[in-house]
């Protein structure tokens, strides 16, 4: 039975056609990132039956330990993506240098940077977790010569595709190509992705936010108001009741934020001052900040648009703050205020050391 919805491929051909940019073969390189996908989601799915959960037994260039699918799932991205003569290279958290193509494969004019499994310490709890992918050109003055890391150092606002699959209780792809962000189904009766969430909106106002409270004494001084604030409720300036909500997966924080609004912050903060944040740059804030601002919403650092954020280096991190429109423009002036020490109001000795120590 056609349910005639559209499925993922016709709407990266039409896109293709909508916008001659997209030059060479785009559609098919995203084609073959969504396989990828549906290959991840299958090993996600059998779990233990495959014996795909644990660890590898070995750290990745982030000194973090590597789980399994870690490793699986960047395999997967590269046998999917390797061959088709759409990319010049690739990038992923689970490699330290860049993946060149092999010499025999033909090579074309796309980067793609990706984090295999997004959320992999929930994968042996069965939570959800998700694959996060961006798109950038290959220069056209470096074609035909051998690609280098500083090819891939361009900012977020230079992607021409971001997107990521979510592998929860249905395995869903969203995607940009710059011009809204949809929404896809896996239907596994058919194989096929099917676009069940047209032109995604960010609700600019909410009652939601998600961080990881445990790291609160290390927060920067602007988050530990706002959330302080949020925390205060209806009695405090916010005049209003907060819920808050923590995955430890950002896929889905940043899903569940397409869906019915929210913030999701992971700020700068003081626990280890060589790491001026938790993620990622190209393959996590990069590709969700296009991602979110595609949908209306907006991602910062705080301090600028993690849209603007020049990358000096492959796995550098940044802190994230992203989500319906208004809250991060909020949580954006109070970082102004503190670097202009405006926020003096913000006074409860709880917070930041300089209203600890104020002479008024
Ligand atoms: P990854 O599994 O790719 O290393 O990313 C995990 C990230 C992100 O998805 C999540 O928001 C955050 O790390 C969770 O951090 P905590 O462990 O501090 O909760
Ligand atoms: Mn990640
Ligand atoms: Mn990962």
């Amino acid at each position: 039975m056609l349910s005639g919805r559209t499925n993922v491929n016709k709407f990266l051909i039409e896109e293709q056609r909508r916008n001659p940019a997209l030059a060479g073969d785009f559609s098919m390189l995203i084609s073959d990132v969504v396989r990828s996908c549906k290959a991840i989601a299958q090993g996600v799915s059998r779990g233990s039956l495959a014996d795909v959960l644990g660890d590898a037994g070995r750290d990745n260039v982030q000194g973090e330990a590597q789980k399994k699918l870690d490793v699986l799932a960047n395999q997967a991205f590269i046998r999917h993506c390797e061959w088709g003569g759409h990319l010049a290279a690739m990038a992923s958290e689970e490699m330290e240098d860049i993946y060149h193509i092999p010499p025999e494969n033909p090579r074309g004019q796309y980067l793609l940077v990706f984090d295999p499994l997004d959320g992999s310490s929930n994968i042996d709890v069965n939570l959800s977790v998700g694959s996060i992918f961006s798109v950038l050109r290959y220069p056209e003055d470096r074609q035909g010569a051998e690609p280098t890391t500083d090819d891939f150092l361009q900012p977020g606002a230079c992607q021409v595709a971001a997107g990521y699959a979510l592998y929860g209780p249905s395995t869903m792809l969203v995607l940009t190509v710059g011009n809204g962000t949809q929404g896809f189904t896996l239907d596994r009766n058919i194989g096929e992705f099917l676009l069940t969430h047209p032109n995604l909106a960010i609700s600019p106002e909410t009652r939601e936010f998600a961080i990881n409270a445990s790291n609160e004494r290390f927060w920067e001084a602007p988050i530990q108001r706002y959330v302080s604030e949020c925390l205060a409720g209806k009695s405090g300036v916010r005049e209003k009741d907060f819920n808050m909500r923590w995955v430890a997966s950002m896929v889905a924080e940043v899903h569940r934020i397409l869906m019915r609004g929210g913030v999701f912050m992971y700020p700068r903060d003081s626990k280890d001052m060589s790491k001026p944040g938790r993620l990622r740059l190209m393959y996590e804030a990069s590709p969700m900040a296009m991602i979110v601002a595609q949908a209306g919403g907006l991602a910062s650092t705080g301090d600028e648009r993690i849209l603007d954020v020049q990358p000096t280096s492959l796995h550098q991190r940044v802190p994230v703050i992203l989500g319906s429109r208004d809250e991060v423009e909020r949580i954006e002036r109070y970082h102004r205020e503190h670097a202009t020490g405006e926020d003096q109001p913000f006074s409860s000795p709880l917070f930041s050391t300089r209203t600890l120590f104020r002479d008024d």
